[in-house]
């Protein structure tokens, strides 16, 4: 099959019961056995859900990868990758993370004995610098949320072989349409897919892509063990919302394009990064490993806080909320909202500054979304 072929039909076949072409929504906690010892391949649905499978057969085919696992959101499935690891065990991570991975990377697994160092992974040669004799795992960002910092997935899978290293890649914002990260020899692909994978703000939900079964009966166990689980009715949204991606993120990318070159031409605008930008710093690598550049834009104004904050709250069409990834066009304000906990000192040091502004381009006309924008700008 095809890319989008596969989007729309891998892993699902009709209902053998009815025809049905949609799984059937499977909301039971329990089945009930034949005889002692005796199932139908399902026992209880914190393990196994014949909805869940469907999605999770789903994904791993439209990533490219031999097994999916889903979870209840996708800090959840960040969180059964790092229990890969043990106490004592070192993590290299990209340093500009979404602010939750941080957050629980710092705040919490911090408690169980894991470390972990920042680096920036746009520059392999930072990253071959933090590695330790007790490095386990390379976590990589690309692009990163919310500076869109794009990392070179060969020279990551040559340090990651060279060192024995997991390899984890947090593809949200270039979905499986513009990259594949299994295909460059990453052990493990995580998304968020509250975002562009379900794409209608409906649900939140996660998955784990991998092609090894040590990792996929690793990530199945603490699926299992912990319950993070989505519901098999947001499962099956999340199928619905999926077998569009390609769609949805062709108009996305497209229109990402057209607002990212009108913001860098306007003269209210300092800066604005998007990987499809000859200005972008990795322009060239996101060339070369991306088939298209997604749908998010950040971009910093002229007049620092004051003027951003004007352009948030003076926008009509684009709404002024927390996520991204869907098909309406969300603005964010990283440094109090997405990114509000990650400590003042470390943003700056980032790069995340008070004025940044984060676009997630929908699928409205994009006439509408500039025309929104340009309105919003008059106020500065
Ligand atoms: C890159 C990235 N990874 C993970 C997450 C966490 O996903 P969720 O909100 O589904 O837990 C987010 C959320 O914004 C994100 O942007």
């Amino acid at each position: 099959m095809k890319f989008d072929t596969k989007v729309v039909h891998a892993g699902i076949e009709p209902d053998p019961t009815t025809g049905a072409i949609l799984p059937p929504i499977y909301e039971t906690a329990t089945y009930v056995l034949d005889e002692v010892g005796t199932d139908k391949g399902f026992d209880y649905t914190r393990s196994s859900n014949p909805t869940r499978q469907v999605l999770e057969n789903n994904l791993a085919g439209i990533e490219g990868g031999q097994f999916g696992i889903c979870f209840s959101s996708g800090m959840s499935a960040v969180d059964a990758c790092l229990k890969l690891l043990s106490a004592g065990d070192h993590v290299v991570c990209s340093d500009d993370v979404y602010g939750g991975t941080s957050r629980i990377f710092d705040r919490i697994l911090a408690r169980y004995g894991l470390t972990f160092t920042y680096a920036d992974t746009s520059q392999p040669e930072t990253v071959r610098q933090a590695i330790r004799p007790e490095t386990k795992m390379l976590w990589v960002e690309t692009p990163t949320n919310p500076l869109l910092k794009v990392t070179d997935m060969e020279s990551m899978a040559a340090i990651a072989k060279e060192h024995g290293l997991y390899l984890g890649v947090d593809s949200t914002f270039a979905t499986p349409v513009f990259l594949r990260p299994l295909e460059f020899g990453a052990d493990i692909v995580v998304h968020s897919t509250t975002k562009y994978l379900s794409g209608h703000n409906q649900i939140i939900g996660g998955a784990v892509i991998t092609n090894r079964q040590d990792i996929f009966d690793e990530m199945k166990f603490v699926q299992k063990s912990v319950g993070a689980v989505p519901s098999p009715f947001d499962c099956w949204l999340t199928l619905l919302g999926a077998k569009t991606l390609h769609l949805r993120m062709e108009r996305c990318s497209a229109s990402a394009q057209q607002v990212a070159e009108f913001l860098e031409g306007h003269p209210k605008v300092a800066f604005v990064r998007y990987p499809g930008l000859p200005s972008h710093p990795q322009h060239a690598i996101a060339k070369a490993q991306m088939s298209g550049f997604s749908g998010m834009i950040s971009f910093e104004l002229k007049g620092g806080i004051p003027a951003g904050r004007a352009v948030m709250n003076g926008v009509k069409l684009c709404s002024l909320a927390e996520s991204l990834g869907a098909v309406e066009t969300m603005i964010t304000h990283p440094a109090t909202m997405t990114h509000a906990e990650v400590p003042p000192e470390d943003r700056q040091a980032r790069g995340l500054t008070d004025g940044l502004v984060r676009i997630s381009v929908g699928i409205e006309d994009v006439d509408d979304i500039i025309a929104d924008l340009e309105q919003a700008l008059e106020g500065v």
